[in-house]
Parts: structure tokens; sequence; C-alpha cells
């Protein structure tokens, strides 16, 4: 790919903006978090935006811009996230995950970055400042348009939560434009029409009250890490169903025509198993591999930890166990209720002689994005016209609390115009993102705003 001068601007300024760890879970980061919401506040006044404000919060701060031409004219509000998950584990990365470089790939012979949040959510959400900017070169637009970018999204945006319910006229708006999620494959965009709750929770199992000799004391006594095993191991069955009385009681069940839909979107089932390494496939009973992670909820661990795990061998019995669990979670079911579900199940599974404690992380709701609405049609028709193929409708299985609280608090809906792909390891070591995606990503949202503008004239 052949850069033009305003795109290899871009792109440089994109990877300066990597360089910043703007790690939201690590207190030790808290000013380069801060580093992180001046640079964006500085990228949107640079790009246009007239009014921009560093908003404090009791955690990270919010970016919040406006750019108003007329209020009888439709508001765009753009979200995005610029904290991005912590690196670890170090070692795995083939360069620093804060000093981004640009490597080619199979997937990517144009090139793609690699750097902690290259995709999520630097990258995709830079797409919109870069974005606006080429619009506003052009002259005025023909729609307001608010920015929202904050910097706790990895940590559940607790304080955003706060500020939304409090600034309701200031973020008003007919719809929300989100780039923090993905599409099927470059050459077959998609449009994120759901996104699942979560509940994630964190378990403490306490067998004696010291660490004992396991020789000494080992068969007598219950051992705290064994028994977390067991008690974990009773939350699924033989079909890979979860266990929790009440679980599934709310749980949204699609149509046999709406999985037959669903069904229509094309995915490699060989293919995704080659490119995570694994040679089967194992999910609940009934569903299918796609359906698996997006429209079932879930049940997974996430940590496990305890006892001796440092070099060689010691003979020790814990006083203590750990573990961190989390629930992906369906339309209709509460998240507050599963997290109660699951503590009083998960109690109840202890045995005679250890004592058990939970506490609940955080949580969201699920959310769907109907398909029959000018944002969706607009989303659709700027696909269309940059990739030259339509884009399908597909429900992802990620994360986004916000999305559902927009609806929720504001009554307007998001649409979530992604341009990521599986392969670019967002969370894990070698995030990367692609030069195609993210150029794609700025050519393809302005038609969106054009479309939604025209869209919005016509009704
Ligand atoms: N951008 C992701 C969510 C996502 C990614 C949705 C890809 C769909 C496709 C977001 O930053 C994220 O990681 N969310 C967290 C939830 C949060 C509460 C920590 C998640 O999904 O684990
Ligand atoms: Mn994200
Ligand atoms: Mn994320």
């Amino acid at each position: 790919m052949k850069l033009n001068h305003d795109q290899q601007r871009f792109l440089e300024e994109w990877m300066d903006f990597l360089k910043i760890p703007s790690i939201s879970a690590d207190p030790a980061h808290t000013a380069d978090v801060q580093e992180a919401a001046q640079w964006v506040k500085n990228a949107l006044l640079q790009a246009g935006c007239p009014m921009v404000e560093i908003i404090p919060t009791e955690g990270h701060p919010i970016v919040y811009g406006a750019y108003l031409v007329d209020p009888d004219l439709p508001t765009v509000l753009v979200y995005g996230h610029y904290d991005v998950q912590p690196p670890d584990p170090l070692e795995l990365w083939d360069s620093p995950p804060f000093e981004p470089i640009v490597k080619t790939t199979a997937l990517h012979p144009d090139g793609a970055v690699f750097a902690r949040g290259a995709c999520d959510d630097k990258g995709q959400m830079f797409m919109h400042i870069k974005a606006f900017e080429m619009m506003r070169s052009q002259g005025p637009l023909s729609c307001n348009v608010k920015f929202m970018i904050e910097g706790e999204e990895e940590v559940g945006s607790d304080n955003l939560e706060d500020f939304v319910k409090a600034n309701k006229e200031k973020l008003k708006c007919d719809i929300i434009l989100i780039s923090d999620t993905g599409m099927i494959a470059k050459d077959q965009p998609s449009i994120t029409t759901g996104l699942r709750g979560l509940s994630y929770m964190e378990v403490c199992v306490t067998g004696p009250n010291r660490d004992l000799h396991s020789g000494l004391y080992g068969g007598a006594v219950q051992n705290p890490i064994n028994v977390l095993c067991e008690m974990i191991a009773q939350l699924k069955d033989e079909n890979k169903k979860i266990t929790i009385p009440g679980f599934y009681d709310k749980v949204v069940e699609l149509s046999e025509k709406e999985r037959a839909e669903m069904g229509k979107a094309p995915f490699d089932l060989e293919g995704f198993k080659s490119s995570i390494g694994i040679k089967e496939v194992l999910g609940e009973k009934g569903y299918n591999t796609e359906e698996h992670r997006s429209i079932r909820p879930t049940l997974d661990v996430n940590g496990i930890w305890g006892g001796y795990t440092g070099e060689g061998a010691k003979t020790v019995i814990p006083s203590k166990a750990y573990a961190k669990i989390s629930m992906r979670l369906v339309p209709n079911q509460d998240w507050n209720e599963i997290s109660e579900l699951f503590t009083q199940y998960f109690k109840s599974l202890a045995p005679v002689g250890v004592e058990v404690e939970i506490v609940t992380h955080h949580g969201g709701y699920a959310y769907v994005t109907p398909t029959d609405t000018i944002g969706y049609q607009a989303a659709q028709e700027a696909y269309l016209e940059t990739f030259g193929t339509a884009p399908v409708p597909k429900r992802g299985g990620g994360s986004i609390p916000i999305v559902p609280m927009f609806e929720k608090e504001l009554g307007v809906k998001s649409i979530l115009m992604g341009f990521g792909l599986d392969s670019d390891a967002i969370h894990s070591p070698n995030e990367h993102y692609g030069l195609f995606n993210f150029f794609k990503g700025i050519e393809t949202i302005p038609k969106f705003y054009e479309h939604y503008v025209r869209l919005c004239k016509e009704e």
C-alpha cells in the first residue's frame, strides 16, 4: 500500500498515541492515563472540534468534545475509549507493547501496527478523529457531532455511568456511533448487532488457618485448591450446560428462523480452529460455534491461584485458594441477579472443612441493535460503498457495558461499526491492527455520516 501524505501523518500520529501506556487497571499508570486524555483532547482540537474539555471523575477522566452547527440538524455522538488492557505477559510479546512498530503478516501484506491498544480501542477510536478531520477540511458538516472518549472501559466504566446519568442534556443525540468491535474478514464486512452482558466474580476458599507441610497434614484435611477445583468442576454438566439453578430462566431463545438467518454469515470452522491452535471445538450441546460465542451465555474461569507457583517444588497445603470467574450473559439476563444466583450456588457447593468468600467485581447488560433503523441502514450503505460487499449483521460475543446503559439512560441506540478482526489479538500479547483496516475505517466513517444525514432528511 502506497500511503499518501495525509495517511503517512495519520499513521505517525496513531503510533505516537500508542506510546502512552494508558493502562486503566494499574494505579501505577494513573499519570499515563491522564496524558492519554490530554493527547485525545489535542487531537480533537487539531481535527477541528472547536470545544473540547477534559472532565475529571473519581477515576480516570472523560474527554468530551462538541461540534455544534444547528440544533435542528441530527446529532451523532461518537463513543470510544483511550484506556488499554495491561500488556502482561510481557515475555510473550515479540516487540515491546508500548513501542509501536509496523510489521507485515500473511493476513496483512500492507502492514499492521503492533502495540497494546493498536486496535482496542486507540486505533479504532482514532479513525473517528481522523475521519472527522477529513470531513471538516472539506467545509462545515450537515450534522452536529459530539465525542465522548473515556478512560475506564477496560475496568467497567463505573464513573462514566454516573456521568451519563448526570449529563443527559449534554449528551443528547440521535445516534451513537462506536468502533470498538470487529468484522468477519477483510473482504467480508459485518456490523455488530449484539453484545453480551457480563458478571465478574472472585472467589476465595479457605481451609486451615496457615499453610501446612503436606507430609504432616496431607490426607487428613481439606486442601483448598483441590476443593476449589471440585467446586468449579460442578458449575457445568456433561453437556456444558451451566448448573447454577435459575441461570437460564430469563435467557431469550432465538427462533429457528433467526438461527437460520444467523447461520448464513460466513464462518470458517477449520480456519477458526487452526488460528488458535486447537484440534476440536466443544461447547454447549445443541448449539454451534458461532452461537456459542454470541447468543448463548457462558461461564469461564479467568484466573486461578494459590499455593506454591514458584521455581522448583515445595510440598505445601495452602491455607487459601482463589479464582476469578466470569459469566457472559445474553438478553434479558440481569447481571445483578446472576451474580446473586452464582454466589448462593457456589457457597452451597462448599464441603465441610472450608469457608468460601465471594465478591462481585463488575457487570453489565447485553445489548441488541435492530437492523430496521436508518442508523443501521446508513452503516450498511457506507460499508457497501467502500468494501464493494454488503455487510452482514453479526451478534458479537464481547461486552461494552456502557452501550446498554446509553440505551437505558439516553434512550438512544448505538451503531457498532467495528473494523477489527479476531486475529488482531486484542487483550493478548502482540495485539495489532492492520493498516488496511485502519484506513478503510477512515474511508467508511464519513460515508456513514453522509447516508445518515440523507436518511434523516428523507424520514
Ligand atoms: N472492545 C472490547 C469489546 C469487544 C471486542 C466487543 C470485540 C466485541 C468484539 C472492550 O474493550 C472489552 O474488552 N470489553 C470487556 C468488558 C469490560 C467490562 C472489561 C470484555 O468484553 O471483556
Ligand atoms: Mn474496547
Ligand atoms: Mn477491551
